[in-house]
C-alpha cells in the first residue's frame, strides 16, 4: 500500500492491496489515467493524448487541441469548458457561474481523519491506510476545493470525498458538489445498479451503459427502497467470478444520484454523490461531501462484494456489537400486529424463550394511545394501561423468561393526533404557505433544527433508561415531501434535506454513544434506508417488510452485493405468508432466514409440536454455524434473477466450516440433474459433509460439485454443512 507522487512529472500512483490509481496533472488540471489492477509503478504508457476536437473550448488560442471537454477529469464544474454532467456546481456573489480551478498542491496524511458528522469508514491503526489530499485554486473567486483519496493495506478500495473552502469576502451558493467522478478511458462497460420498491428491495439491473446520461437516485430524502446508492461499472464478459469491475457505494442515508454518462469520444463518467441541494457558503467556511467507497476488483462481482463486506463489517460498522454474534430475536410485529397486551407478549415471550430465541422484541403498539398507525407517533411514553404494567416491570419479566428485551421506535416522525405536535406544531418540515402531505398519517419531525433533535435525543434517552433495553429498532416509515423548515431563510431552505441528515446522523452519534451496548437495527418499512451511512451507526438492518422465503431470495441476494450478511435481518414468518400468500416450508423458510441475521416474526406457540421441534432444532443449528455466517465470507452460487433456483454458501474467516444454502423456487415436470458447484474452498483441502459423513475434496465440491436430489415440490429448500478435515 502507499502512495507515490512523482513531482517532476505531475504524476499521483495511488496503490491498495491490488488495484492502483493513477492521477496526473496536465497544465494544472487533474486527469484521470488509471484505475485498475495494481501496477508495480506507472511510467506513463496510458498518458492522455491531445487532439483538435470541433466545438471543444481551448482556453488558450495558442493550443486547439487542448479543451478540458474531452479529458479525463478528476473532478469537473460548470459553466466552464467541460459541457459534461459536473461534479461541482457554485453560483457566485455576482450570479456568474463558472469556476477554474487548478492545482497548486497535495500532503499525504497517515491514516483517515473522521468526516466531522458524518458517517465514513475509519481505520483503528494509521499504519492501514494512507490519504492523499490534492488542493485546487480557483484564484478568480477565492475558492479552495480539496480532493480526499484513501487507500487501505488490506482493502482494494479508495474513499473519496471534496471539500470546498470560501476564502472570498462574498457568499457563495452551492447548487451541487458531487463525492466523487471518474472519467473512464474506455468505453464498452456494462452498468449495474439496484433498483426496487416497498417489499420488493434491491432487484439488480445491468445494461451496457448508453450514450448520454444514465442515471439512478433518490428525491425522497432517504435512499430508499427503489434505488440504493450504489452503481458499478463492469467489462461486458465480467460476471460473479471474473472480469473487472469498478464499484462507487456512497455512504449516505439521504437525496443521492449516482450515474454514467457516455461522450462523444468514448470517455465514460461515473459520479456519485448529494442531489437536490443548495448550500450557502459565507466567506471562511467549508462544505464536506459524504463519501463514496470506490472498490476495484478483477475478480468479477464476487471479488467487489467482498471487499465491500469485510470492510464495512470490519471498518464501517462500529461498537460493541461489531464482532459480537448477533442474537435470534423474536420480533412480535407479524404476530399481533397493534393488537396486544402485556399478558399475550409474555406467553409469545415464554415460548420464544423454550424454543432457543434469545431477544424478544416489541414492535409498534407500546406507547401513547397508539392502537393504529394514526397516532401517537412522538409520544414517547409507554401506554401502561396496554402493557398492564410499565416498560421497566415488562422487560423484567421477559428478562426473567431468559430473553433480552429490545424496543421499536420511530423518532424522526410525529401523528397530528399526539401531544407532541399539539405542543410544537411547527416542529414539522414544511414548505413555506403549501399544505403538509400525510404518508401513514404522518408528517416528518424537522432534524435540521437543534431543538428538535435534542427532544428526540432526551425522549429515547428517558425511554432507554426506563427499562432493561438491549436492543432498539429504529423505523422511519414515511419519505419527505414539502422539505421546507420554517427556521431557515429563503436563501437556505435548499439546504434542508442535508441539515436533516446532519441532524439524524448527530442523533444516532449521541445515542449510540450514550447507550453503546444497545444493539440498533435500522429500518425504514424494511430496507428503504438500507445503506453505508446507517449502517455507520446501527450494524444491522431489518432487510425487507417481505418476510416471503422466495421473495426474500432474491432481496437478499440483491443486497448482498454490497452489504454483508450480518448486516440484514432475517425471519421466518407464518404461512400463508402476509406479504405474497404463498405457503412455503417451515426449512426453507428457515434456511433463508439463517442466511442473515436470524429472527422469528411469529407466534410461536400457534405451531404444531412437530414444527416447533424444527424450530428449536433451527435456531441450535444457527447458533452453531452463527459465526460463519455472520463473520464469514460469502459465496453467491446460483443467481435467482437468472433461473428458478437460487444458492450460495458460507466459508468460516479460519476456512474450516461451510454452510451451502439451494433454494427450488418453482418445481417443474421432468426437472434436470442439478450439479452445485460451491466456491471459496481450498483446492487441496478435505471437507467432511456433516449430514453423510463423505469426504470430498475441495477441487471435487467446487468443479464436479454436488449431486442434489431432485425437489419436486415448490419452494424447497436443501442445505449442507461441511467441516474441514485433515487426511
Ligand atoms: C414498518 C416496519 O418495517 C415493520 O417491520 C414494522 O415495524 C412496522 N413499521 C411497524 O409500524
Amino acid at each position: 500500500m502507499g502512495i507515490t507522487v512523482d513531482e517532476a512529472r505531475g504524476l499521483f500512483h495511488l496503490q491498495s492491496k491490488g488495484s492502483s490509481y493513477v492521477i496526473g496533472i496536465e497544465r494544472g488540471l487533474l486527469l484521470h489515467l488509471y484505475w485498475g489492477k495494481r501496477l508495480r509503478e506507472y511510467q506513463g504508457s496510458a498518458a492522455h493524448r491531445f487532439y483538435y476536437r470541433c466545438f471543444s473550448p481551448n482556453p488558450t488560442l495558442e493550443d486547439r487541441t487542448f479543451s478540458p471537454d474531452t479529458l479525463p477529469l478528476e473532478y469537473s464544474t460548470a459553466h466552464g469548458q467541460d459541457f459534461r454532467p459536473p461534479a461541482l456546481s457554485v453560483v457566485h456573489g455576482d450570479g456568474g457561474g463558472t469556476c477554474n480551478f487548478l492545482y497548486c498542491g497535495y500532503s499525504i496524511i497517515k491514516g483517515k481523519q473522521p468526516l466531522s458528522g458524518l458517517p465514513a469508514v475509519y481505520v483503528e491503526d494509521a499504519g492501514e491506510a494512507e490519504t492523499l489530499e490534492l488542493v485546487l485554486n480557483d484564484e478568480i473567486s477565492a475558492l479552495e476545493l480539496v480532493l480526499s483519496y484513501t487507500v487501505f493495506e488490506n482493502y482494494n478500495a479508495i474513499c473519496r470525498n471534496a471539500r470546498l473552502i470560501n476564502h472570498g469576502d462574498a457568499a457563495i451558493s452551492l447548487h451541487g458538489m458531487l463525492s466523487c467522478q471518474v472519467d473512464m478511458r474506455e468505453d464498452a462497460y456494462d452498468v449495474i445498479s439496484l433498483w426496487g420498491g416497498h417489499i420488493n428491495e434491491q432487484n439488480i439491473q445491468r445494461t451496457p451503459v448508453p450514450h448520454g446520461t444514465f442515471e439512478v437516485g433518490s428525491l425522497r430524502g432517504a435512499s430508499s427502497h427503489q434505488f440504493s446508492p450504489f452503481m458499478a461499472l463492469c467489462s461486458p464478459q465480467a460476471n460473479e467470478w471474473q472480469g473487472e469491475v469498478y464499484a462507487m457505494s456512497f455512504v449516505y442515508s439521504g437525496n443521492f444520484v449516482a450515474r454514467t454518462h457516455h461522450d462523444q469520444f468514448g470517455l465514460i463518467r461515473m459520479q456519485v454523490g448529494i442531489s437536490d441541494f443548495s448550500w450557502k457558503l459565507e466567506p471562511q467556511q467549508q462544505f464536506t461531501t459524504p463519501e463514496t467507497v470506490m472498490v476495484y476488483s478483477c475478480e468479477g462481482l464476487s471479488g467487489m462484494s467482498h471487499t465491500y463486506h469485510r470492510l464495512y463489517r470490519r471498518r464501517l460498522a462500529r461498537g460493541f456489537w461489531r464482532d459480537r454474534e448477533r442474537p435470534v430475536l423474536l420480533n412480535n410485529w407479524e404476530a399481533t400486529y397493534f393488537d396486544f397486551d402485556g399478558e399475550k407478549l409474555l406467553g409469545i415471550a415464554k415460548k420464544a424463550a423454550e424454543l432457543g430465541v434469545e431477544l424478544f422484541v416489541l414492535d409498534d403498539g407500546w406507547f401513547g394511545k397508539r392502537n393504529s398507525d394514526l397516532s401517537s407517533l412522538g409520544d414517547w411514553v409507554p401506554n401502561s394501561e396496554k402493557l398492564g404494567c410499565s416498560l421497566g416491570e415488562l422487560s423484567q419479566q421477559i428478562n426473567d423468561c431468559g430473553l433480552g428485551f429490545g424496543l421499536w421506535i420511530e423518532p424522526e416522525m410525529v401523528n397530528e393526533d399526539s401531544d407532541l405536535f399539539r405542543l410544537h406544531p411547527d416542529w414539522v418540515l414544511k414548505s413555506p404557505r403549501y399544505p403538509n402531505s400525510y404518508t401513514r398519517s404522518q408528517l416528518v419531525l424537522d432534524l435540521s433544527r437543534t431543538e428538535v433533535c435534542e427532544y428526540i435525543i432526551e425522549s429515547v434517552s428517558a425511554v432507554l433508561r426506563s427499562a432493561n433495553i438491549s436492543y432498539v429498532k429504529w423505523d422511519m416509515n414515511r419519505h419527505i415531501s414539502e422539505a421546507g423548515s420554517p427556521s431557515l431563510p429563503a436563501d437556505r431552505q435548499g439546504e434542508v434535506r442535508h441539515r436533516y441528515m446532519l441532524g439524524l446522523y448527530h442523533v444516532l452519534e449521541t445515542l449510540t454513544s450514550r447507550f453503546p451496548e444497545v444493539l440498533f437495527e435500522s429500518c425504514s418499512g424494511g430496507g428503504g434506508r438500507f445503506d453505508a451511512g446507517m449502517l455507520y451507526y446501527m450494524p444491522q438492518t431489518w432487510t425487507s417488510d417481505n418476510t416471503d422465503a422466495i421473495c426474500r431470495l432474491s432481496i437478499q441476494y440483491g443486497t448482498s452485493l454490497v452489504m454483508p450478511p450480518i448486516s440484514m435481518g432475517a425471519h421466518v414468518s407464518s404461512v400463508p405468508n402476509h406479504q405474497m400468500n404463498r405457503v412455503s416450508d417451515l426449512s426453507t423458510r428457515g434456511a433463508v432466514a439463517m442466511s442473515g441475521c436470524l429472527g422469528y416474526e411469529l407466534d410461536l406457540s400457534k405451531l404444531s409440536d412437530t414444527e416447533q421441534r424444527q424450530v428449536a432444532q433451527q435456531i441450535a443449528e444457527y447458533k452453531d454455524l452463527r459465526r460463519t455466517v455472520q463473520f464469514g465470507d460469502f459465496y453467491r452460487l446460483l443467481n435467482p434473477y437468472e433461473g428458478n433456483e437460487a444458492a450460495w454458501n458460507f466459508v468460516s474467516s479460519d476456512g474450516s466450516e461451510i454452510y451451502t444454502v439451494y433454494v427450488l423456487m418453482q418445481a417443474k415436470p421432468a426437472p434436470p440433474l442439478r450439479l452445485l458447484k460451491l466456491a471459496g474452498l481450498d483446492s487441496n483441502g478435505w471437507y467432511e459433509d456433516l449430514q453423510s459423513g463423505t469426504v470430498y475434496g475441495g477441487d471435487e465440491l467446487m468443479q464436479a460439485g454436488l449431486a442434489l436430489p431432485l425437489l419436486t415440490s415448490d419452494a424447497q429448500a436443501l442445505t449442507f454443512r461441511f467441516r474441514r478435515v485433515s487426511i
